[in-house]
């Protein structure tokens, strides 16, 4: 059985503790897109861990961890998750994770450009996580990116670099900028380079063998599906398909070979970053904000929060199949009398069951909400659904309904343990 484990919303759903939790079951774990914009958080056992480019399931021993062809690597910042993850104990070796060598390299200069790009935006900006990820995905799509083959051999490495670093400069020039360092960009990657040359391999038979041998994989989706650069808010996205049809792409496994598609969702939402946001809402903000809930695993940005919105996740449960949702965060709502829940987009005359594709139509987007009673009682130690609130258990099925997806697990709590199983009858 391989699962694909995506985010439905904006991000930060909870997915590094859904795959934490169904990591005891598998052997692979696998990420597909994305780079260092992730940051996934996961408690065990009290201990707390924040996960950007190395698959969660790094924390069990004994799992294949691999990071696939998709996803874009800066070498320095991997090398700093290692040591971070080291000094926590957990064990880091070539036999537990992969990296695959046809994945693009993010080097300095493309966190320069990032960051040159969002300040000639202005107000428009997209509040990218200035890691450099639109620029590394564009120079894979213009044919002059560098990729983890590249760091294989030291003298190699030098002579693509130096090359590399030079027309980035003339670029650079061009656009008015100033001239990245050659000699600061060289020693950087050469350093990493010197750490995770041992892990980089060919993964694509590793992972397509592994699952030709019965083992199970876990695909581990980074951001969320309205910030993939097709269906998503465009142009407030990331540059990744952060849908299912990344996880293909990006690993080189086939569609065929997927089981099931889990689809995580907050029970309300949140969004860092600028763009579109109909069910967005201060109060439930400063609600969450208030209980320290709610702030950037990557860049300690408050997140901005709202309502849940049924039309952003039926448009997500349909382009990405989900079979089931994980809800996280219901705890969240313990508090909160009166849960609204967006059924649709009221736009002008029309209702909407689907996101626009325009930015100015979802400007002219208001919520329709249907109100439903909250439990008002704490439900973080509960273990079951029988043990659930009457309310609580009629929001996730009433939730469940709007999304056209039924929810197979909810979340209480960020522990490990803080999950509970839904009956999906
Ligand atoms: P990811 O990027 O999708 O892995 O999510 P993040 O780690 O960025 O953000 C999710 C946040 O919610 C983290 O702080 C988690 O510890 C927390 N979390 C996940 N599930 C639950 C839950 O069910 N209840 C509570 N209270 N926190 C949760
Ligand atoms: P995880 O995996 C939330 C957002 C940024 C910005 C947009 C583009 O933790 O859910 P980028 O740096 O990718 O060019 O920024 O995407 N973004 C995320 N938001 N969670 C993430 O990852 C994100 N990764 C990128 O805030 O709006
Ligand atoms: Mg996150």
């Amino acid at each position: 059985m391989n699962t694909l484990v995506i985010g439905s919303q904006w991000g930060d759903e909870g997915k590094g503790k859904v795959i934490d939790f169904l990591t005891e079951t598998a052997d692979v774990v696998a990420r597909s897109q994305g780079g260092s914009n992730a940051g996934h958080t996961v408690i065990a056992k009290g201990q707390k861990y924040v996960l950007h480019l190395i698959p969660s399931g790094i924390l069990w021993e004994g799992k294949v961890n691999i990071i696939g062809n998709g996803v874009v690597i800066n070498p320095t910042s991997l090398v700093e998750e290692i040591e971070y993850l080291r000094d926590k104990g957990v064990t880091i070796s070539p036999a537990n994770l992969l990296i695959s060598d046809r994945a693009h390299v993010v080097l300095p200069i493309h966190k320069e450009i990032d960051a040159a790009q969002e300040e000639a935006l202005g107000d428009q900006k997209i509040g990218t996580t200035k890691q450099g990820i639109g620029p590394t995905y564009a120079d894979k799509a213009r044919r002059v990116g560098l990729r983890m083959i590249d760091l294989a051999d030291p003298v190699r490495l030098e002579k693509v670099l130096k090359a590399r670093i030079k027309t980035a400069n003339e670029e650079l020039v061009r656009l008015g900028w100033p001239e990245a360092d050659p000699k600061v960009t060289l020693d950087a990657v050469m350093t990493a380079a010197d750490v995770l040359r041992p892990h980089i391999t060919n993964t694509i038979p590793v992972i397509n063998n592994a699952i030709k041998a019965g083992k199970t994989v876990l695909f581990e989706g980074a951001q969320g599906a309205m910030l993939d650069i097709d269906f998503g808010t465009y142009p407030f996205v990331t540059s990744s398909n952060t849908s299912a049809g990344g996880c293909c792409t990006g690993s080189g496994v086939a569609p065929t070979r997927i089981d099931k598609i889990i689809g995580v969702c907050k029970a309300y939402t949140t969004r860092v970053g600028e763009g579109p946001f109909v069910t967005e809402d201060d109060e439930i903000g400063d609600y969450l904000h208030g209980l320290g809930r709610e702030f950037g695993a990557t860049t300690g940005r408050p997140r901005r929060c709202g309502w849940t919105d049924g039309v952003v996740l039926r448009f997500s449960a349909m382009f990405n199949g989900f079979d089931e949702m994980a809800m996280t965060n219901l705890d969240g709502l313990d508090e909160i009398e009166n849960i609204k829940i967006c059924t649709g987009y009221r736009m002008g005359d029309e209702v909407l069951e689907y996101p626009p594709a325009l930015m100015e139509d979802w400007a002219k987007c208001e919520p329709i909400y249907e109100t439903v009673p909250g439990w008002m009682q704490d439900i973080s130690s509960c273990t079951t659904w029988e043990e659930l609130p009457e309310n609580c258990k009629a929001y996730v099925k009433r939730f469940g309904e709007i999304v056209g997806c039924p929810v197979g697990s909810v979340g209480v709590g960020p522990d490990r343990e803080q999950t509970i199983t839904v009956p999906l009858n």
